[in-house]
């Protein structure tokens, strides 16, 4: 009965374990999935400089992956350029379409060196 018992609990472990394995791994991007990654980025850093700001222009991208979460986040290695100046920066899109109408479906964060982070969400 015990052993039914611990096994019951290593299966329920394992289940648990496994079954989140999904939502884990960020996956490198490339061709047509990576050309989107790249819209989305330009759209979003176009759309924060009407708002708020600041405003950033993408310089080059030196990768790019995405993660499924609750949604997708999209991670950015960029050299940005604000207008006079070019800073390498890891910028973090979370991009969850069914928060549309909360005004929460776009988070952006933006980290530059030596830089204090941009956190804004729309
Ligand atoms: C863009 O980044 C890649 C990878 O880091 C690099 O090989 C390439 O030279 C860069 N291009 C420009 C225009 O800076
Ligand atoms: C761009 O960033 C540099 C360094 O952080 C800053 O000195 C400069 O004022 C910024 N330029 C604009 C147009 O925001």
């Amino acid at each position: 009965m015990q052993a039914v018992k611990v096994i019951f609990v290593l299966s329920l472990t394992l289940a648990v374990a496994f079954g989140r394995k999904p939502l884990g791994a960020p996956k490198p991007l490339e061709g047509d999935d990576l050309a989107k990654a790249k819209d989305l980025l330009t759209n979003t850093l176009t759309k924060l400089a009407a708002g708020d700001g600041p405003k950033y222009e993408v310089v080059n991208v030196s990768s790019a992956t995405s993660q499924l979460v609750a949604g997708s986040l999209y991670k950015f290695e960029v050299e940005l350029s604000n207008g006079s100046d070019n800073k390498e920066c890891t910028v973090k899109i979370w991009d969850r379409p069914w928060l549309l109408e909360k005004g929460e479906s776009t988070n952006i964060k933006i980290q530059c060196k030596d830089e204090a982070e941009i956190d804004t969400t729309w």
